[in-house]
């Protein structure tokens, strides 16, 4: 067993293991060309190979069609819950391979944002009979993005331009040409016909002119050992495990950097330190860890990291941001939109934001810059993203894996995009102050009084009922009488108001999606302390957006968090108009209005919902106090209730 540092990484290259992507359409030959290495590397099973024949002469094929062997992989890929890449692996006796395979119906830059960000080597297939399209230099475009470090054009199809050298020389050249402004360290060509075998594991006959490598041999020799980051140590943890009173790991894989048993590390956010007492595997305990190892790490004394949270090095930290400029890779259908809400996929934790700015769209072609306001499908543009809570990241050119995010779309939960993180902008607009990072020179104090008591002497659980719906729903009216009718029977309760808190707390906000997630987050923040303090608390604000109600909930605690839809027709509301507001928004003199000029989502799941056209006040305060003791939130004992 190796014993030092060097050796053991020297142990791991030797195993080396090759991840390895493809970038091209069907028809340029991709699945034909992955049926082509596995079945002359040997590394599909006889059992596979004949169900392939059946297939192919079933669908009267003259030869064995290998791209059925893909294409019958489809069934088996492994479903993340935002990832929708096929894996594949095998091995030769040289090297193992991953090979992050794209279905070829799903869009081609969707897969390769999201199938590439790990790998070593993207294969970049040329149909021979096309040449140059831009596609073609859009994959390279995007490989530069995700910082691929070995880029492999394979020039396909030369069975089909009488394996011509000229035609290969031609394209080559103009490939290389684009890919010089790409600046890739290491990019190959290998002229090859996937169909017939030539180049791909076997040297051809039919191109004597190519003094070059086959693919595989390729895959097999590029060198990938330095490809690693192992010098920022970052361990997001993804869980952690405690199985009892005396055990206490922190499970995840080591992002870059190395972890050794005795070193001093950090956890973030809390900026607390202490040492690594021990580095636990399924295999045993290890002296060190390096990416990418899947190891439960146990630290000395006790301190309190949870998921979601980094191990680093005190001396080598990540930023702690709440806004990055990053390039961005769309892939969805729908359009990108500046100011909308979006789910952050970044490490271990998901954080709400949003995008402030389009600083410009990039050309495939070209490679310009251009100066617009949005990005449609497989557009590529450089944004600024501002986060509802701080990520610890670096620049992805440093740190692939702490340098990338995914954009996820809370109504579909689809992901559609994929960020690489350029630079820290520095700026700080009121809201983005108000959430900055948290000093790392806090700690908490707990209160000497348990929930326990509190609730003993209360008589009641603490609980936020959060109305939401549009203005003019009713929310206010219902939490006043609420109010009334809960203290008449002796509960400590309080009613946080849109209107109200906008005149002090959160006087410097407005209405923009930004200001209103501030505004929900410093609400969510109060009623969880009101909370704390045994309160009931009844909130009254519009909270259009799901993803900042979903947000409340995780800070007020799914338990004591119920989402209450005060539910009235934008017609109804319209014709109550209490304040005069949606006269005002019609005539264009209030600016984003609910309803009008601003989106409402609601809710999709509601605790309860409030029909305010059909039901009287009195109905809906009786319903709400059911729903109350019914849930245990006020003890049926209280003397006068
Ligand atoms: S929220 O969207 O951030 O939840 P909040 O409930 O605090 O809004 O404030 C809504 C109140 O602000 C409304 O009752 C209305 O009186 C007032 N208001 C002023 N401008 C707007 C606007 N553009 N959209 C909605 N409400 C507005």
């Amino acid at each position: 067993m190796a014993t030092t540092l060097e050796s053991l990484l020297q142990e791991n290259r030797d195993a080396d293991l090759l991840r390895f992507t493809t970038a091209g359409s069907v028809d340029d030959g991709k699945s034909t060309l992955i049926g082509r290495l596995l079945h002359d590397s040997k590394a599909i099973y006889d059992d596979q190979l004949a169900a392939i024949q059946k297939d192919s002469r079933k669908l009267n094929r003259e030869e064995v069609d290998l791209a059925l062997l893909t294409d019958g992989l489809k069934s088996e890929r492994e479903q993340g819950i935002t990832i929708d890449v096929a894996y594949r692996y095998f091995s030769t006796p040289r090297r193992r391979f991953i090979i992050a395979d794209t279905p070829g119906h799903v869009q081609y830059t969707r897969n390769m944002a999201t199938g590439a960000s790990t790998a070593n080597l993207a294969i970049i297939l040329i149909d021979a009979r096309n040449g140059v399209l831009t596609q073609s230099k859009r994959h390279g475009f995007i490989a530069s993005l995700l910082g691929i470090p070995h880029i492999l054009v394979a020039i396909n199809k030369m069975d089909l331009v009488d394996y011509s050298e000229a035609t290969y020389e031609r394209i080559r050249e103009e490939y290389a040409n684009f890919a010089a402004k790409l600046g890739f360290r290491d990019l190959a060509f290998i002229p090859i016909s996937a169909l017939r075998g030539d180049n791909v594991v076997h040297p051809s006959s039919h191109m004597p002119w190519y003094k070059g490598v086959s693919l595989i041999t390729h895959l097999e020799t590029v060198h990938i050992a330095g490809d690693r980051n192992l010098i920022d140590l970052r361990f997001p943890v993804q869980y952690v495990n405690r199985p009892n009173l005396d055990f206490r790991g922190y499970c995840g894989t080591v992002a870059s950097g190395v972890l050794r048993v005795g070193d001093e590390i950090m956890a973030l956010p809390s900026g607390k330190t202490t040492r690594v007492k021990s580095i636990v595997t399924f295999d045993g305990p290890l002296a060190y860890a390096f990416p990418p190892q899947s190891v439960t790490v146990c630290l000395e004394g006790e301190l309190d990291v949870s998921r979601g949270d980094v191990l680093v090095h005190p001396r080598n930290q990540p930023h702690v941001e709440r806004e990055v400029e990053a390039m961005l890779v769309w892939m969805d259908e729908t359009p990108f939109e500046l100011g909308k809400p979006y789910w952050i996929k970044h490490l271990t934790q998901t954080v709400r934001g949003t995008f402030a700015e389009l600083v410009y769209r990039v050309d495939p072609n070209e490679l310009h810059r251009e100066k617009t306001d949005c990005l449609e499908l497989n557009e590529v543009g450089r944004v600024t993203l501002e986060l509802f809570r701080p990520i610890m990241c670096d620049e992805y050119a440093r740190n692939r894996a702490t340098g990338s995010f995914i954009v996820i779309d809370p109504a579909s939960n689809r992901t559609v995009g994929a960020g690489m993180i350029i630079e820290r902008t520095g700026r700080r607009t009121a809201a983005v102050h108000a959430a900055a990072p948290m000093s790392r020179n806090i700690t908490t104090d707990a209160s000497l009084v348990s929930p326990q008591s509190r609730a003993a002497i209360l008589r009641q659980r603490p609980a936020t009922l959060w109305l939401t719906g549009l203005s003019g729903s009713g929310k206010s009216t219902i939490a006043r009488n609420l109010e009334v009718r809960l203290l008449a029977a002796g509960h400590a309760c309080c009613v946080l108001d849109g209107d109200n808190l906008r005149q002090g707390l959160n006087r410097d906000l407005g209405f923009s999606p930004d200001d209103r997630a501030e505004n929900i987050r410093r609400v969510a923040e109060v009623a969880r302390l009101f909370n704390d303090s045994g309160l009931i608390v009844i909130t009254a604000f519009i909270s259009p957006y799901r993803a900042d109600r979903d947000q409340a909930r995780q800070i007020i605690g799914p338990d004591a968090f119920l989402e209450v839809f005060v539910d009235a027709s934008l017609a109804v509301c319209e014709k109550r108009d209490p304040k005069g507001h949606y006269a005002k928004a019609r005539a264009g003199t209030i600016e984003s209005f609910t309803g009008v000029s601003a989106p409402y989502e609601s809710p999709e799941k509601p605790d309860l919902v409030l029909p305010t056209a059909t039901l009287s006040v009195d109905d809906v305060v009786d319903r709400l106090m059911v729903e109350l003791t019914r849930r245990g939130f006020l003890s049926p004992s209280h003397p006068a209730s």
